[in-house]
């Protein structure tokens, strides 16, 4: 299976090219035994609050939200360590990318292909990320939802890609996204939207289905022809 006509692939960013486990990870031997519970724990929270705020109407930008989301967790586990959230959130800008995103990204590059990030990340979270993984040379773009003002997967976010890479249509660009939500987002909205299968898990039970699924990026230059 091959796609046609497309100009650009665009990207999410935490899960997708970055390891949103990388904190808890470099931290694990201060946290203990709740360490993989206050890495999902986080998570699951920080996804939550931007939907949440965004239902609201309450937007706070992505690095409020993963700060509060880390409170949340902290307190949950009874974790009282101020200078471990500190080093946590610093952590957090200086995310592990996914081996196989950088040769990825340069073969759809010279296959002639435009790249970009579109994530709920700040910009200068995403510029932070991307810098210090090496991968500012391999992306055209860094897209945040700050322009839109409000979190995946209103379709106003996924709009700013289909505006800022200039395409006609959104299914000239591929998405991909290992967040099953988000490329299901991304799906309904009419990317031609591909799952990165990070972790094993079923789709959502949600409007939106991946065109195709991968096991690792590697595999996408490939699927476009
Ligand atoms: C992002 C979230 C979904 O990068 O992880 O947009």
């Amino acid at each position: 299976m091959t796609f046609e006509n497309i100009h650009a692939c665009v990207f999410d960013a935490y899960g997708t090219l970055f390891d949103v486990h990388t904190p808890v990870s470099r931290l694990a031997a201060q946290i203990g035994e709740p360490a993989d519970a206050l890495s999902q724990l986080w998570r699951q929270k920080q996804l939550e609050y931007t939907w949440l705020r965004s239902l609201m109407g309450a937007h706070a930008d992505f690095w409020q939200v993963t700060g509060e989301a880390l409170d949340y967790a902290m307190t949950r586990l009874d974790i009282q360590d101020s200078e471990l959230r500190d080093g946590l959130m610093a952590h957090y800008l200086a995310l592990d990318a996914y081996s196989d995103a950088a040769p990825a990204l340069t073969a759809l590059r010279a296959g002639g292909r435009r790249t970009a990030i579109l994530s709920n990340g700040n910009p200068h979270m995403l510029k932070s990320a991307v810098s210090s993984a090496g991968l500012d040379e391999h992306l055209d773009d860094l897209i945040s939802v700050e322009e839109a003002g409000i979190y995946k997967p209103h379709a106003s976010v996924y709009q700013l890609a289909v505006d800022r890479m200039g395409v006609e249509h959104p299914a000239h660009i591929c998405f991909v996204s290992a967040n099953t939500w988000d490329v299901q987002g991304g799906a309904h909205f009419g990317f031609t939207a591909l799952r990165i299968e990070r972790a094993p898990v079923p789709d959502d039970n949600i409007p939106g289905a991946p065109l195709a699924r991968i096991t690792s990026l590697e595999d996408l230059p490939a699927l476009i022809a």
